[in-house]
């Protein structure tokens, strides 16, 4: 299991994802911008997860950073 980065928040953010724009999921907790990627994680071993929707969508970012189904919630951070 890879390591997983330090809880941002304890509930996703409700994103509207935009078919073919890229986006780059925060996988480390330390981003100002979450759930984004901010280029927080520099000097750790932490990239970001690249995200391109194949529809417009509605999604459930999660901020976490414990589901098992990342970048979308999965309902973990109700465990924290
Ligand atoms: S916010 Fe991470 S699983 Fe819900």
């Amino acid at each position: 299991m890879s390591e997983q980065g330090k809880v941002a928040g304890k509930a996703p953010i409700m994103q509207n994802l935009e078919k073919g724009k890229t986006y780059a999921w925060c996988t480390c907790g330390m981003s100002a911008n979450q759930p984004w990627y901010d280029g927080s994680h520099k000097g750790s071993s932490f990239a970001p997860s690249m995200l391109k929707p194949e529809e417009n969508r509605k999604a459930a970012m999660c901020t976490c950073k414990q589901s098992r189904n990342a970048p979308f919630c999965d309902g973990s951070h109700k465990t924290l």
